[in-house]
């Protein structure tokens, strides 16, 4: 299976972070040659604005940037 990271890319989430964020994880991937390992995609707002700025590892919703981090950093070593 693909591992994938969705970025909430609604106003609310791109209001409190995303668009940085969105660069960062980015960035990470690109230096880290994970384009093979793990696909990126923006996602539309889900309705849970007030507990963004949101994340999706796989089908795992989460608000916490280090956690995506983390989850990106032990893909290096698959
Ligand atoms: S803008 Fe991200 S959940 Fe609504």
């Amino acid at each position: 299976m693909t591992k994938e990271i969705r970025i909430c890319m609604g106003s609310a989430c791109f209001a409190r972070g995303n668009d940085k964020n969105a660069e960062i994880i980015e960035k990470y991937i690109s230096e880290n040659n994970l384009d093979a390992k793990v696909e990126l995609y923006g996602a539309r707002c889900a309705n849970i604005c007030e507990k963004g700025p949101n994340f999706y590892i796989n089908d795992e919703c989460t608000n916490d940037l280090k956690k995506v981090m983390e989850y990106l950093e032990g893909l290096k070593n698959e």
